[in-house]
């Protein structure tokens, strides 16, 4: 099967022998398939507006033929999205001020909360009142923006709690996170990660694309200290909130770029954020990456290859592919697993131990 017939598999048994066929050349052994639930397991959805002689609908664009899909009814979105959605709609249709130049809306659910972002091509100063009477009548955490203005009306932050095996992982975060898109799903991941680093030599962690802490907390207990960086100052703030919520106190998180956190180990250059933070206390036995969907750079391939484990999880098996080339000269593959974040699409994410040779 070719890369270009894997982008229209959307079906998981599929997904399944085509990522134990791409990448036999590596790894020969067991592959973990988790499938997501069938119902409600997006997190995030976006939808945009469709205007048709004064009535309003939510639509979605299909991405082959780019026609729109008016929705009615969807059961793939977290249930409180679900159920939400109509309560809202009925609320902006009767209000032409609210109505007006609205394009799109996304919403976010955790398992305890839910935030409702609505996208206008107008200015929402305009509308602020009409905005916080929305938010107030249905008791919802919203937000409006519109070119280069938010406006935030009651809560932006999100509460979520994870089960990792018997331990609840507390989080807070809101919607300029980097956030996982399937609950579900994220919980065996992380679940995954932890049960399969017991049989190594567990000192220090070192984790690039940390963004707000997901796997990060849950893997405090694994190990002496962790090193945990990423670019968004938003998500380490949030990081920086959970190690309280959670009372951990051996994680140091820290922004930096992949780019920058190289140049900072092979000290190459002095960062003022590193200026409470000892390089050379840490012992490193694993490096954790979890990169966007282009994978590592030569640079940051260079860094994690000098330690002995290394914990790849991917959002794009293809950039993955690329990579293990590379990281196969030094590391050999000892688990791997498969998890079906993004359902009835073409996407997978993909989880990979790897140990030095
Ligand atoms: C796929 S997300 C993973 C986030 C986190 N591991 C999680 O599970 O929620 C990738 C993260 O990498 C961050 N990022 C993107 N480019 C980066 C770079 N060059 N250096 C460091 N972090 C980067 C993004 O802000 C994002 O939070």
């Amino acid at each position: 099967m070719s890369l270009k017939e894997f982008g229209n598999i959307v079906d998981f048994q599929e997904k399944i022998s085509f990522i134990k066929d791409f990448f036999l050349e590596f790894y020969k052994g067991e592959i973990e398939f988790f499938n997501s639930l069938e119902k409600h397991f997006r997190t995030r959805a976006e939808f945009s507006f469709y205007h048709e002689n004064n009535k309003l609908y939510y639509a979605m664009f299909d991405p082959q033929t780019k026609k729109k899909i008016i929705i009615e009814n969807i059961d793939f979105p977290d249930e409180k999205i679900c159920n939400f959605m109509p309560i809202l709609l009925e609320k902006i249709k009767v209000n032409p001020n609210l109505k007006e130049k609205l394009f799109g809306v996304e919403f976010l659910a955790t398992k305890h909360d839910l935030s409702t972002t609505l996208l206008y091509h107008k200015n929402i100063e305009t509308i602020d009142q009409d905005l916080a009477k929305l938010s107030f009548e249905l008791n919802c955490n919203l937000i409006a923006r519109s070119k280069n203005k938010k406006l935030v009306f009651n809560n932006e932050n999100l509460k979520q709690s994870l089960l990792i095996g018997n331990k609840e992982i507390f989080y807070e975060f809101n919607n300029d996170c980097f956030i996982q898109p399937n609950t579900f799903i994220n919980e065996k991941m992380i679940s995954w990660v932890k049960e399969n680093l017991t049989t190594q030599a567990k000192k220090d962690l070192l984790e690039l694309y940390c963004g707000y802490g997901n796997f990060t907390l849950a893997l405090a207990d694994d190990f002496s200290k962790i090193l945990a960086t990423e670019i968004s100052k938003n998500n380490i703030n949030f990081a920086l909130k959970n190690c309280k919520l959670n009372n951990v106190s051996n994680i140091y998180f820290t922004r930096l770029s992949s780019e920058e956190l190289s140049q900072a180990l092979k000290k190459e250059r002095e960062f003022f954020r590193l200026k409470n933070i000892n390089l050379d206390d840490f012992c490193f036995s694993h490096v954790l990456v979890d990169p966007p969907r282009a994978g590592l750079d030569k640079s940051v391939m260079d860094l994690i290859k000098q330690y002995d484990n290394i914990i790849y999880i991917s959002c794009n098996p293809i950039s993955l592919k690329e990579n293990l080339k590379v990281l196969s000269q030094t590391h050999k593959i000892i688990k791997m697993a498969a998890f079906d974040q993004f359902v009835n699409t073409p996407h997978l994410e993909c989880g990979v131990l790897l140990t030095k040779i």
